[in-house]
């Protein structure tokens, strides 16, 4: 690794095209040079860099890191947050050059997905079994999008290495078995949730809360570590977890539960006993905006 007072921040280059950033790459992947690879939707708060840091180790200092800006249209729907959601690109690429990234590559909507035109774009990936429940019950067409997106990204960058958040659970999991069923070339790697000093995990949209919200937005935090309480002392009935649970959450007055589930977390199948062991995920509303967290238990 580089030290802080030597980093190359010169070197770091913006790529826009798809044809560039695929030509790139293959001239990396001909030296035999590891290439890291961290997707983001941008606004980047410091969850987003501890995957670029641990991109960084894993690929050493003679490897490559490249990280995706790029607020993805078809993962969001029809009633959701696209038109509103966070943007900085200025901020975001000072952020990467201060943390050694190699190449911040801002794909245009027009390259991505030629616009409205069906004849040039027809395909999508789409995750049968993981994706159901949860963030796919609640939001319909999400995990299409996003499984459809990081195959592109995917096929673009042609990394040996992809980090992704456990912030988001599911959608580790749902790409951890797109890349082994459609047997993509990457090692995925999932790291831990970043979190503020209250416990809140960080987030683009904790941007939205006003500071009453932020303030009660910790009640996700607060609900996991009750769970994990309450399974210490033995084997707990979903049902009645869940029912503590909701009422714990009620107790925030701007908060609106969408769903708690415990499940086992490599299926993600939802168990009628929570033990130790189970993972929990949960969605609320504050106002407009909708916060997830989870944790095993
Ligand atoms: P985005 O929400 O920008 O998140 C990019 C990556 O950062 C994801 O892997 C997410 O899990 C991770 N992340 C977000 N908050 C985190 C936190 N507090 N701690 C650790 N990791 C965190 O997830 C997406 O974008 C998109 O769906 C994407 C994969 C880029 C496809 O469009």
């Amino acid at each position: 690794m580089l030290g802080r007072g030597c980093k190359n921040f010169s070197a770091m280059r913006i790529v826009k095209s798809i044809a560039a950033m695929q030509k790139l790459a293959q001239r990396w992947q001909v030296k035999n040079t590891c290439i890291g690879f961290v997707p983001t939707m941008g606004y980047l708060h410091a969850g987003h860099l501890s995957l670029v840091k641990r991109a960084r180790q894993l690929v050493g200092r003679r490897g490559k890191v490249i990280v995706s800006i790029y607020v993805n249209p078809t993962q969001f729907g029809p009633k959701e947050d696209l038109g509103r959601y966070p943007r900085d690109l200025t901020r975001d690429k000072q952020l990467c050059r201060t943390e050694g990234v190699d190449v911040v590559f801002v794909p245009d909507d027009k390259l991505m997905y030629p616009q409205g035109d069906h004849k040039v774009f027809s395909t999508c990936v789409i995750e049968e079994a993981l994706s159901r429940g949860m963030e796919g019950a609640s939001r319909p067409t999400h995990f299409r999008g996003v499984t459809t997106v990081v195959a592109k990204l995917l096929n673009i960058v042609q990394p040996e290495i992809a980090v992704f958040g456990a912030k988001d659970f599911q959608q580790a999991t749902v790409i951890q078995r797109m890349v082994r069923d459609l047997n993509f070339r990457v090692k995925i790697i999932v790291a831990p949730t970043y979190r503020e000093s209250d416990g809140l995990a960080m987030s683009s949209r904790n941007n939205f809360l006003s500071a009453d919200e932020r303030r009660q937005a910790t009640i996700l935090w607060r609900a996991i570590r009750q769970a994990r309480q309450t399974v210490r002392t033995g084997t707990v009935s979903s049902e009645r977890l869940k029912a503590e649970l909701r009422h714990t959450i009620a107790s925030q007055p701007a908060a609106r539960l969408d769903y708690v589930e415990f499940f086992d977390p490599d299926t993600l199948v939802p168990v009628k006993k929570v033990t130790r062991g189970s993972h929990i995920a949960l969605a609320v509303f504050f106002g407009k905006t909708r916060l997830i967290d989870n944790g095993r238990l």
